[in-house]
């Protein structure tokens, strides 16, 4: 059985080997580091038997963070489900999970990430799933060139944003 958890510093050979499998974005182990140690509570990985089959890293977007009217953004950096688990919808609850958190630990108001324009699995799920919209187009955001629509989520109102509230 599949089960998700929140990610830990010993998960992360597993969640970089989910990704090398699935993405052509890969990242040295010090960003994955960066990252789960930045912000612990956003990152969670599909563990079936001790192994990693689906991994979400997430940070809080602080550009902006001297800005006292700026509401505060999670940021989905990458996610990932290996090709024998998919269409379990391990991917919509790793994405709920982390959304639960940037609401209900950051008091996050809405959720961002880029995706390739070519990858229509992911953008149905960000859209059709979790009511992402396109609120703009990175021009060869890719390292390929390729480009990456930017999606936005509101938290507001969903059960990620009354967690934050209770
Ligand atoms: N084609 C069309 N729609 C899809 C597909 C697909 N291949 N995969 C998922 N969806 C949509 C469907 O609406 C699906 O619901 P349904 O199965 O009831 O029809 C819904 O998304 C939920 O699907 P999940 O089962 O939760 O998704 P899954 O666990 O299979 O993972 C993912 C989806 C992450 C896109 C997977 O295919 C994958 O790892 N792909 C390679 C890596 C990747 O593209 N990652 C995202 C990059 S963008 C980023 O990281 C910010």
């Amino acid at each position: 059985m599949v089960n998700i958890r929140v990610a830990r510093v010993e998960d992360l050979p597993g969640m970089q080997a989910c990704n090398l499998h699935n993405l052509p974005e890969n990242y040295t182990m010090k960003y994955y580091l960066f990252y789960l140690l930045s912000c612990p509570q956003l990152s969670y990985v599909a563990e079936d038997e001790g192994r990693i089959v689906g991994y979400i890293l997430a940070r809080m977007d602080d550009d902006d963070k001297d800005k006292a009217d700026k509401e505060a953004m999670g940021h989905v950096v990458s996610l990932s489900v290996m090709r024998t688990y998919r269409r379990l919808g391990l991917a919509k609850r790793l994405m709920i999970q982390s959304q639960e958190a940037m609401a209900g630990v950051h008091g996050a108001a809405s959720v961002m990430l880029h995706v390739r324009k070519s990858n229509r699995a992911a953008f149905s799920l960000y859209k059709d799933n979790l009511g992402f919209t396109v609120h703009d187009v990175e021009k060869g955001y890719y390292g390929d060139g390729e480009d990456a629509y930017v999606m936005r989520c509101s938290l507001k109102g969903s059960d990620a944003s009354a967690a934050a509230v209770v």
